[in-house]
């Protein structure tokens, strides 16, 4: 496999202007793995203005040949899932089954916003026989979409997909963790898909160098970006300055309730993904799980059943791999040493764990608190990792106010066979989606976003391609 990889700018890897590479680790061993471009301004001068000269003709193309192209990259993606998933797990770490379905869920993108390229044009006004006034929905230009690293191609297609679909040029830059895969789909859209050179450029590097030159840069006209909450305000602050319209993806510290009419067995195991799935590194994590106090103790003991059954690793038998990188890692222990200090009791799980012949990698096995209540920093902060608090309510109308008692607003978990309490409840919750009796229920058609300090705007959905796009409005005197 290809070691060093340049930027893709222009339909070619080009390599970086000042010369410069970063290692990717490699968290299943903390080897070094690829190295990739190690780009500054200049090198984001050269990819926005090669995107905004590609641009004009993508936009004047008809709709439905821009959908070929997105459609034709589902296909190519579901062609080389193989190779993709080989970078994804080099770079991630994660079992290879996980990867397959990162990338299976950046594909559904193209694909779903491949059909909706003539959805949405705008609409006829009537303002009397005198006029003909109408509004067209137009692309902004050259987007900057920023990106993470816990999703790396299913958050790339996220944002890619329905800004192509609206008739946009994107320049990325993907997390210096995992920057290969996007550098290989790239290619791939490009070379075999037939999306024009400069219509997809990719830049790498570390935020402060590349990301923040991209949101600066003057002929950047919408900036998407998903990741951390520090990072959002930063980019949100540049955003204010230049009047640029912004879309932030942040955290999440997720409330899972479970009602005293909820079904233990889905609910038990629905848990157990919600904290579990990529080894709690999601930002729609369930990290709190409220129960019913009535339930807390047959709740915890087979909670703990579950969790003795889990593997952790990077084999197809694990449910989750390593943490991302070192610091990632200590900022996970760091918070188990928190939890201990405010009073919290740690049921299972906590320690490190090695997993054969990787015993340098960043493993931790699933860790479940008890005795938390909603103030401490366990139940506040983002922890990103496989931390689950359990926190009791006496009856609905708290279980919904520690809910809402929260900086974040991501997602919302819920476990009922109460039909009017499931609505009347998802009504009340301050969050981006609601899913009752299934954690991580909904597709790429339903509008993702978060409430306060998880975000601003949303993706997926038909919601995405609105905020790809900008109304005119256009009257004529008759
Ligand atoms: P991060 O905020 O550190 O980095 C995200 C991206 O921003 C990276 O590409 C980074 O290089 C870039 N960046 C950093 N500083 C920048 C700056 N000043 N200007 C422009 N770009 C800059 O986030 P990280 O650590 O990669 O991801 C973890 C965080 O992302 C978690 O807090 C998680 O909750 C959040 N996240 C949110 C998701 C959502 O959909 N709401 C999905 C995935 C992650
Ligand atoms: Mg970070």
């Amino acid at each position: 496999m290809q070691q060093k990889w340049d930027h893709y700018i222009g339909g070619a890897f080009v390599p970086p202007k000042q010369g410069g590479y970063i290692d990717e680790t490699d968290p299943r061993t903390g080897a070094k793995t690829f190295s990739i471009a190690r780009g500054t301004r200049e090198d984001v001068d050269a990819a926005v203005a090669g995107s905004k000269r590609a641009w004009a003709d993508w936009r004047d193309l008809r709709p439905i040949q821009r959908g070929r192209v997105l459609a034709k990259i589902a296909q190519k993606m579901a062609e080389h899932r193989d190779a993709l998933a080989d970078i994804d797990v080099r770079e991630t770490g994660r079992p290879r089954k996980n990867a397959l379905i990162d990338i299976d869920g950046g594909a559904a993108y193209f694909e779903y916003y491949a059909g909706l390229v003539n959805v949405g044009h705008g609409e006829v006004i009537d303002l009397g026989a005198a006029y003909h006034s109408y509004a067209r929905r137009e692309p902004y230009g050259v987007t900057a979409i920023i990106l993470p690293w816990n999703g790396p191609i299913n958050q790339a297609g996220r944002g890619i997909a329905p800004a192509l679909a609206a008739g946009n040029a994107v320049v990325s830059k993907p997390s210096e963790f995992t920057s290969v895969t996007l550098l290989e789909l790239a290619r791939i859209c490009v070379e075999e898909c037939g999306l024009p050179a400069g219509i997809l450029n990719v830049v790498t590097g570390t935020g402060p160098e590349v990301g923040a030159a991209l949101t600066a840069h003057p002929d950047i006209r919408k900036i998407g970006f998903t990741g951390s909450v520090r990072t959002g305000k930063a980019i949100g602050a540049v955003a204010a300055e230049r009047i640029v319209p912004v879309g932030l993806e942040l955290g999440g510290k997720s409330p899972n309730i479970i009602f005293e009419d909820a079904d233990l067995d889905i609910a038990i195991p629905g848990a157990i993904v919600g904290i579990g799935f990529n080894g709690g590194q999601a930002c729609s994590a369930g990290t709190r799980l409220l129960v019913h106090e009535a339930l807390h103790d047959k709740v915890v003991e087979r909670l703990k059943e579950e969790i003795d059954r889990i593997k952790v690793g990077s084999s197809d038998e694990a449910m989750y791999g390593p943490i991302i990188t070192r610091p990632q890692y200590e900022k996970v222990q760091a918070y188990l040493e928190t939890a201990e200090s405010e009073g919290a009791v740690s049921v299972v799980g906590g320690q490190r764990i090695a997993a054969d012949g990787e015993e340098e990698g960043f493993y931790v096995m699933p860790t479940l608190l008890t005795n938390v209540t909603n103030q401490m920093r366990v139940a506040r902060e983002e922890i990103f990792g496989p931390v689950l608090s359990i926190i009791t309510f006496k009856d609905e109308d708290e279980a919904v106010q520690i809910a809402n008692d929260s900086d974040y607003g991501l997602v919302a978990g819920m476990w009922t066979r109460d039909l009017s309490r499931a609505h009347r409840v998802a009504a009340q919750l301050e969050a981006g989606q609601v899913m009752v009796n299934q954690y991580f229920a909904g597709g790429v058609e339903n509008p993702f976003g978060g409430y306060k300090q998880s975000g601003l705007g949303r993706e997926k959905g038909l919601e995405a391609l609105h905020h790809y796009t900008q109304v005119k409005s256009v009257t004529v005197k008759l």
